[in-house]
């Protein structure tokens, strides 16, 4: 307890971090009380025809020598397949809405070809396309989220473009596609009518928007029993204005109202390096990634005055940290490294969905593979498994498992004014009975020792695994992956029913409990 006492007040004295130390940390988990399911959909991912995530990540062409299953790489859908991916948004982004879907179907060779104008301004030769992408679905076996174009697109193309997917009967649209190799129409739930739309998905304003919305939604039909989930382009952050307009104007056309939000540790133009970086700017990182609690919070409130019975899910469909790109890597291809500091953003964001899964229902980290906070990365025939991969491992126990409310007391760490609980947690209930801890010690420097309460059940067996590493940014590469990988977690037992956990510092663990 001394020495606790004298770090944090040398800690004080650097100005780095106010931790107020010596206090108990305790979760209280109600486990006889939940009655909200965690939708899977809220480990969902995102890619986009940006820098190397569709072209090398994803699709290398049949006639590569990678393994793959007609172009799509064989490592990539067994990875994703292990960690339960449960939907893929595509193909943007601010891509979506310069993308012109016809030109992405058909024989190969005589795919036009576009300048991807968004993204380094590369040539985008459409190899990758609508059956492309809805057979990469088939083999992850997930649901596709596509993304249509609002902002240079007509009415008329995203209209087209869902009767093609969809449409059963004789139809010019269903007959193109028989004609392209696809017999029967495919199952699509997840539409997004737009992009950023107050931004680089045609700089609209709120009811410049809501109006579009109207018209495109309208021509979104529903074939069969086909029945799309239409998902309006929401906030830019903090936009709150946004989400009041959207709910009020299209509130009842709409199943979902997305939510963008990026952790930039600095400032947009200089945002940071992804793997250089101090304590001080590790702190600031984790307290701007906490920020989508306030996000979340704030937004859902203003959708509960105009839908209490929270029908319409909010989805952050883009999250996940943003840094400077690689050094020597295209500037437009966004590719940065991914360290233990990304593993621990990855599992405070997680842990704030669950512990909002009345309102969150989806969600989407930006973006799967070599952009962004991916989640693997590529080089050639190697592939990297990142340590945001590694927490979305731990978190699948969590899909559609019965979210168990908790409250946390305990040490808090300060920084620029801000107070963050030292440990972030969220828990569930899955349906063979065991319940589920997912725990994020944040301290960098400390590790926490933790007292759980377990409020109507006693725990017989617990077992657990640790994401951690020596440094905060420790990373995998190419030639050393496995620096940041899973161990198996010893330090927690049962005392009289509940728990007792020491937690080291900077780490991600899953406890299982069995009764
Ligand atoms: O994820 C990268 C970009 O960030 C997306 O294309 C866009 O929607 C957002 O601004």
């Amino acid at each position: 307890m001394k020495l606790k006492k004298t770090l944090a007040t040398l800690c004080i004295a650097s100005g780095l971090v106010s931790s107020i130390s010596g206090q108990d940390n305790t979760l209280i988990l109600n486990a006889d009380q939940g009655n909200q399911t965690i939708s899977k959909h809220i480990y969902g991912h995102f890619s986009e025809h940006l820098g190397h995530c569709i072209y090398g990540g994803f699709w290398v062409g049949e006639d590569s020598p990678i393994p793959n299953t007609r172009g799509i790489r064989n490592d990539v859908v067994k990875a994703l397949k292990d960690i339960q991916i449960p939907n893929l948004r595509w193909p943007g982004g601010c891509f979506a809405d310069e993308y012109h879907w016809r030109d992405g179907i058909g024989p190969r060779s005589e795919r036009p070809k576009m300048v991807n104008t968004h993204w380094g301004g590369v040539v985008e030769d459409n190899a990758f396309g609508t059956h492309e992408f809805m057979d990469l679905c088939e083999q992850l076996e997930c649901e596709p989220y596509i993304c249509g174009n609002v902002g240079s697109g007509s009415v008329e193309e995203m209209s087209k473009w869902v009767e093609y997917l969809t449409f059963d009967g004789e139809s010019p649209m269903s007959n193109l596609r028989r004609k392209n190799g696809r017999e029967r129409p495919w199952k699509v739930k997840f539409w997004g009518v737009g992009n950023e739309n107050w931004g680089c998905g045609g700089n609209m304003t709120a009811d410049f928007y809501t109006d579009q919305y109207r018209r495109y939604a309208t021509y979104c039909r529903n074939y069969g029993d086909n029945r799309l989930y239409k998902i309006a382009g929401g906030a830019n952050s903090d936009d709150y204005y946004w989400t009041e307009t959207l709910m009020k104007k299209i509130g009842r056309q709409m199943q979902g109202l997305s939510l963008h939000y990026y952790t930039v540790p600095r400032s947009w133009n200089q945002k940071g390096s992804a793997t250089q970086f101090d304590k001080e700017e590790y702190l600031t990182t984790i307290e701007k990634a906490h920020f989508m609690g306030e996000l979340v919070q704030k937004h859902a409130t203003i959708m509960d005055k105009y839908d209490p019975e929270k029908k319409i899910s909010l989805i952050p469909d883009e999250w996940g940290t943003w840094y400077d790109v690689e050094p020597g890597t295209n500037p437009g291809f966004l590719y940065q490294q991914n360290t233990l500091r990304d593993a621990i953003v990855a599992g405070v964001t997680l842990n704030i969905f669950n512990n909002h899964c009345d309102r969150v229902h989806m969600a989407n980290i930006a973006q799967t593979i070599n952009v962004l906070q991916a989640v693997i990365l590529t080089q050639e025939d190697k592939m990297v498994l990142t340590p945001t991969y590694w927490v979305y491992y731990l978190y699948k126990v969590h899909q559609e498992a019965t979210m168990i409310p908790l409250h946390f007391t305990g040490n808090t760490i300060e920084h620029r004014g801000i107070k963050m609980n030292a440990i972030s947690a969220s828990a569930s209930k899955s349906a063979d009975g065991k319940i589920h801890i997912t725990l994020v010690n944040i301290d960098p420097d400390n590790s926490q020792s933790l007292k759980t309460v377990l409020n109507g059940i006693k725990a017989k067996k617990i077992t657990g695994k640790l994401l951690s590493s020596a440094k905060i940014n420790d990373h995998n590469t190419f030639d050393a992956p496995e620096t940041v990988k899973l161990k198996d977690f010893k330090d927690a037992k049962i005392v009289d029913g509940n728990l007792s956990v020491n937690l080291p510092s900077k780490s991600v663990v899953l406890l299982e409990i069995e009764l």
